[in-house]
């Protein structure tokens, strides 16, 4: 049978997860109904229109055009495909613990008719596959956590490390046939029960999160004993067992997924009885770690009082204009609340920035940020910062002192340009050596 002649494939939810999927099975060379409970953004997705800053993204949708539809009826997705994908959100609650309330107002449309497949792409807890199970016996179920990371989610996508898929024995036949849509990709395919799955995915968000507290941890301690903190990792991650990804030391990780996943996998945690000790750690180091740029600023300008400090990039990282969670929020609170004066540039993110950093001036241009500007703290390595005239910055800088946050820029250089230079965990970088 050829793909044109099966069902489609539904894709429920059209957010950042959503799209990449159902732009990527299109891709495939599968019909996809993906269906969005927001009228405008199904209007505009028909008319070609992408909002998401995601490389690949809006070339793939328009390749794909007629294999690509946008729907807001549930009704008609659920007429035509069978095998549904659920990419809503669940965004932490007051409580920290995931809200699924999107994911329950999905299943009440769902008719527990035994002729849908539910593939939940949704980070839920370990449990929640179980629990609809149970309450929709007539419903097959497959936990098929996603991994894409934000900047590259085609790439991802196309070329998946390894695809997890969980389901009960009941379900092995749909679990089968989820795999033989992700079998062309090539990634190693992960079968298991449905709760190793769901943890799978906050399992793995939690551990990338502790290499990253740690690693900021150990530049911490590089400031105090005069080591350089990318010598250590680059030393650390050629051991086999550690491996050299997720050691970059900065000013802490963001984005939708890392914190909230912490979080909710040490509440989910305790919720069952147990005390996730390491995770409270990770956390807090990460909150610090944002901070502790503020002290670094006052040791060099005293006191911050009326001083105007610039921040280079501001989503949560390069390739996005994503600021969930992103190190400039808080960066820029306690900056302000120092008495200083907070400008800023991102060369995407400039109108979330706008709505989300209220008091902050945000720049049309990077030039603009600096000029004047007692201090420049990188926050997001986006590729241009490198090829900025840095000597001119610093000329028309009233200080030119930089902190960056991300150590990308070539301390040397920075120095030759006449900036007093200052990463993470680098002590001796960047400063006049004998
Ligand atoms: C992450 C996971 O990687 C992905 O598998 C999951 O599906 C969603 O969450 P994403 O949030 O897009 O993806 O970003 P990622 O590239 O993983 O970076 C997350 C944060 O960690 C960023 O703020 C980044 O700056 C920070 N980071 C990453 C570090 O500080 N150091 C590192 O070594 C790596």
């Amino acid at each position: 049978m050829s793909s044109n002649e099966r069902a489609p494939i539904g894709v429920i939810g059209v957010g950042w997860v959503g799209l990449v999927t159902a732009a990527c099975f299109a891709e495939l060379g599968h019909e996809v109904i993906a269906r969005d409970v927001v009228e405008e953004k199904v209007e505009s997705l028909r008319r070609g229109e992408v909002t998401i800053h995601e490389p690949g993204l809006v070339d793939l949708i328009a390749r794909n055009s007629d294999r690509l539809h946008f729907t807001t009826d549930m009704a008609e997705l659920l007429n035509r495909a069978r095998l549904l994908f659920v990419c809503v959100d669940t965004p932490p609650s007051y409580s920290g613990d995931a809200d699924l309330s999107r994911v329950r107002s999905v299943m009440a449309d769902i008719k527990d008719d035994g002729d849908h497949v539910l593939v939940m792409k949704s980070t839920v807890p370990p449990g929640t596959g179980e629990t609809i199970r149970r309450d929709l016996p007539g419903l097959a179920y497959v936990s098929c956590p996603e991994f894409l990371k934000e900047g590259s989610a085609v790439e991802d996508f196309m070329h998946p490390d390894r695809v997890v898929i969980g389901a009960s024995d009941r379900d092995q036949a749909a679990a089968r046939e989820v795999a033989d849509l992700y079998r062309p990709l090539g990634g190693e395919l992960v079968m298991t029960d449905t709760s190793s799955s769901e943890m799978i995915k906050l399992a793995s968000n939690a551990y990338l999160s502790t290499r990253i507290s740690f690693i900021n941890e150990i530049a911490n301690v590089c400031e105090e004993v005069g080591a350089d903190v990318t010598e250590v990792a680059r030393g650390m991650g050629l051991d086999q067992r550690i491996g050299p990804q997720f050691l970059r030391p900065g000013i802490g990780f963001g984005g939708s997924c890392f914190p909230k996943d912490v979080n909710a996998l040490k509440l989910l945690a305790g919720n069952s009885g147990y005390h996730f000790q390491l995770l409270n750690a990770v956390i807090e180091v990460n909150e610090l770690q944002k901070r502790r740029v503020v002290s670094k600023l006052v040791r060099h300008l005293d006191s911050l009082v009326g001083k105007r400090v610039a921040l280079l990039g501001l989503a949560f990282k390069p390739d996005t204009d994503d600021m969930r969670e992103a190190s400039s929020l808080v960066l820029s609170a306690r900056l302000r609340g120092e008495g200083a004066e907070v400008v800023a540039y991102d060369p995407v993110a400039r109108e979330n920035a706008r709505t989300l950093l209220p008091g902050v001036e945000v720049m049309v241009t990077a030039e603009q940020a600096l000029e004047g500007a007692d201090a420049v703290v990188l926050v997001t390595e986006w590729p241009e910062f490198r090829d900025l005239d840095w000597a001119g910055a610093a000329a028309s800088m009233r200080r030119p002192l930089i902190i960056d946050g991300r150590n990308f820029l070539d301390a040397d250089a920075m120095r030759q340009a006449g900036f007093t230079y200052e990463g993470i965990g680098r002590p001796g970088v960047g400063t006049e050596r004998e």
